[in-house]
């Protein structure tokens, strides 16, 4: 085993009834729930109208959902800053929380419509009976995903504005029908003190 691997270890620091494979695990674990609370915003980069330049738009929250704060469509919002968060249920699902307000901090789960796919911030009783995850990322990690997959669009509402929504059975133009365009959701690392962890492995 390549002493790389050891990561963040002390050697010194493993007790002599941990064998050195448990003590890895240990660390890898450790290392994994760092990686998952590691805060990060999301931008997806789009055309608004099939002709322009893809630009970039920023996840925002307004009206309890989310919104893409697009160069030509903008929209004033909270910025999304989320963190991945065990979700409490019997599936034991990793959910993606974030704050929705600074005074009184506030988190919600974010999750999406089972209906509409839309994605929605709320209180856990909000989410109730919606998809709540497995949230996660790909895995070069740059990339959301739910139920292990990135099927995200972009739906232009009665505003002009965009919201982003679910396909899960890629569907949702026929559902909804309105333009639906692709996206993939970047994860931008918010990196801090953490930083450390993300590095190699
Ligand atoms: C968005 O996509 C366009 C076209 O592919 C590219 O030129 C641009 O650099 C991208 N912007 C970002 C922030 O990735």
């Amino acid at each position: 085993m390549a002493l790389s691997t050891l990561g963040l270890l002390t050697i010194g620091a493993i007790p002599t009834v941990i064998g050195v494979a448990e003590a890895i695990d240990a660390q890898k674990k450790q290392n994994q729930q760092a990686k998952e609370r590691i805060k990060f915003k999301l931008t997806a980069n789009f055309s608004h109208d099939d002709v322009a330049l893809p630009q970039d738009a920023s996840v925002v929250f307004k009206n309890k959902k989310l919104y893409l704060n697009h160069p030509a469509c903008p929209v004033e919002g909270y910025p999304f800053n989320g963190f991945y968060f065990g979700y409490p249920g019997p599936e034991n699902h990793q959910g993606l929380v974030a704050p929705i307000a600074d005074d009184p901090p506030m988190l919600n789960w974010i999750y999406a419509d089972k209906d509409t796919g839309l994605l929605r911030h709320g209180s856990r009783s909000e989410t109730v009976g919606h998809i709540v995850g497995p949230w996660s990322w790909t895995e070069d990690e740059e990339w959301l995903t739910l139920e292990n997959g990135q099927n995200f669009v972009a739906v232009e509402n009665d505003e002009g504005s965009w919201n982003i929504h679910y396909d899960k059975e890629g569907n949702l133009d026929e559902i909804l029908d309105r333009d639906i365009v692709d996206i993939n959701l970047h994860r931008e690392l918010q990196l801090g003190v953490s930083s450390r962890y993300t590095r190699g492995d």
